[in-house]
C-alpha cells in the first residue's frame, strides 16, 4: 500500500450468492460500489458464508458464487482498483465473528427485522446461523475498518448493529474498530417487485416475474416489464404512497438510464402506461447488453476468475489478519511466540 491509498477511507460491502443478482442489488448497492472505487479503498466480497443459512444444493451454490463474481466484474467492479474476494477464502471472518458474538446482546440480535421476517417465512429452518448472521456481517465490515458500507435499505439495520457492536467493543477494551455507517442511494435503496410494488424485489424468494435478474435475456426482461403492475390513474409521477408501481418503474428507469427521476417524469408526460413500461424495459436491456456479453466472456475464462479470487483472498487476508491479531491481543488471547 502506498501513502496515497493509505489515506483513502475504507468501504466494505458484499452480496450473498443465494441466487443471481437482481436489478435491486444493482440499484441499492452495486451501482454505488462502482462509483466509489476511485475515491476509496474498497473491499467487495461474495458473501458465500452468509448464504448457507438457507438450504442450497452445493453444485448450484458453487455455480452461483462464480457467476456472482463474474457479474461484479462485468458490471465494472475492477480488481485493479479494489480488493475483490470470496468470504470463505478469508478465515478471519469466521474467527472475528466468534469474538463479536461474545460482545453482542441476545436482545439486540433478536430485534433484527430480517431475522424476524425470515423466521416467519421459513419456520422449519430457523437455524442459529440465521440468528447470528448480522454478527458475521459485522465481522465482515469491522475487519477492514470500513467507514462506509454501501447497501440497500434492508441492510441498514444490520450496519447499525455493526456500529453498536464496534462501539461496545471499543468501550470495553480500547479503541479498535472504525465505526461504520451505511451509504444508500437517494433513489433505488429499495426496488420493489414488478408484480407486487409494495414488497422488496428479492433474488431468493417470490414469484419469478416479480424479479428481474441481471443475467435475464432481453425477451424475458421485456416480458416482465410489460406485465408489471401499475396503478390507477394515468399520470407518470413519482409518488411512492399513492403510485407505488409507477414510482418503482420510474426509479428503475432512472437507475439504468442515468436520467434523474424529475427529468424522467417530464420525458414521460402524456405517455400511456404500456409505452412507459416498454421504455423502462428497453432502458434496462440497453444497459445490460454490453454487461451480459462481458459476463459470458468472463465466465468462459476460468483461469482469470481463479486469479481474481486468489489475489483478492491474499490481499483481504493480509488486512483482515491485522485487525484480528489486534482483537485477539485486546481480549487476552495468548499469541504464540
Ligand atoms: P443481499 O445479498 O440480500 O443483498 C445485496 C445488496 O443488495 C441490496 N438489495 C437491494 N437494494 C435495493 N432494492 C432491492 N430490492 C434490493 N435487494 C437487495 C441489499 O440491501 C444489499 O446491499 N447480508 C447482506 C450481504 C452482506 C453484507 C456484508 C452487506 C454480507 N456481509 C457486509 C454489507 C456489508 C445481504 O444479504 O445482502
Amino acid at each position: 500500500m502506498n501513502e496515497a491509498t493509505e489515506k483513502k477511507k475504507v468501504i466494505f460491502s458484499a452480496v450473498k450468492p443465494t441466487g443471481a443478482l437482481t436489478l435491486g442489488s444493482y440499484a441499492g448497492a452495486l451501482k454505488n460500489w462502482i462509483a466509489m472505487q476511485n475515491a476509496y479503498e474498497c473491499f467487495y466480497c461474495v458473501a458465500d458464508m452468509h448464504s448457507i443459512t438457507v438450504r442450497l444444493t452445493p453444485a448450484d451454490f458453487r455455480k452461483n458464487t462464480i457467476e456472482m463474481l463474474a457479474m461484479y466484474l462485468a458490471l465494472g467492479v475492477d480488481p485493479e482498483k479494489c480488493t475483490l474476494f470470496v468470504q470463505s477464502h478469508v478465515p478471519a471472518h469466521a474467527e472475528l465473528s466468534w469474538v463479536l458474538n461474545c460482545n453482542t446482546l441476545y436482545g439486540e440480535a433478536k430485534r433484527m427485522t430480517q431475522f424476524k421476517e425470515k423466521s416467519k417465512k421459513d419456520p422449519d429452518n430457523v437455524n442459529v446461523g440465521l440468528f447470528d448472521y448480522p454478527v458475521l456481517m459485522a465481522a465482515d465490515i469491522l475487519l477492514y475498518q470500513a467507514e462506509f458500507v454501501p447497501v440497500g435499505q434492508d441492510q441498514k439495520q444490520h450496519v447499525e448493529l455493526a456500529r453498536n457492536i464496534a462501539q461496545r467493543f471499543n468501550g470495553r477494551y480500547s479503541p479498535t474498530f472504525v465505526l461504520p455507517e451505511p451509504v444508500m442511494p437517494e433513489y433505488g435503496a429499495k426496488i420493489y417487485g414488478l408484480q407486487d410494488p409494495l414488497s422488496k424485489m428479492s433474488k431468493s424468494d417470490g414469484n419469478p416475474n416479480d424479479c428481474v435478474y441481471l443475467a435475464d435475456d432481453a425477451d424475458t426482461i421485456m416480458r416482465k416489464f410489460k406485465a408489471a403492475v401499475t396503478d390507477s390513474g394515468t399520470a407518470i409521477k413519482y409518488d411512492s404512497a399513492a403510485k407505488p408501481g409507477v414510482s418503482n418503474l420510474l426509479t428503475v428507469y432512472s437507475v439504468f438510464s442515468g436520467v434523474a427521476v424529475e427529468k424522467a417524469e417530464k420525458e414521460f408526460e402524456g405517455c400511456g402506461y404500456a409505452e412507459f413500461k416498454k421504455r423502462v424495459g428497453e432502458a434496462v436491456c440497453e444497459f445490460l447488453r454490453p454487461v451480459q456479453s462481458e459476463y459470458r466472456r468472463l465466465l468462459a475464462d476460468k483461469a482469470y476468475i481463479n486469479s481474481v479470487m486468489k489475489n483478492g483472498a491474499e490481499k483481504a487476508s493480509r488486512v483482515a489478519r491485522r485487525t484480528l491479531s489486534k482483537v485477539y491481543r485486546k481480549v487476552g488471547f495468548i499469541a504464540l511466540e
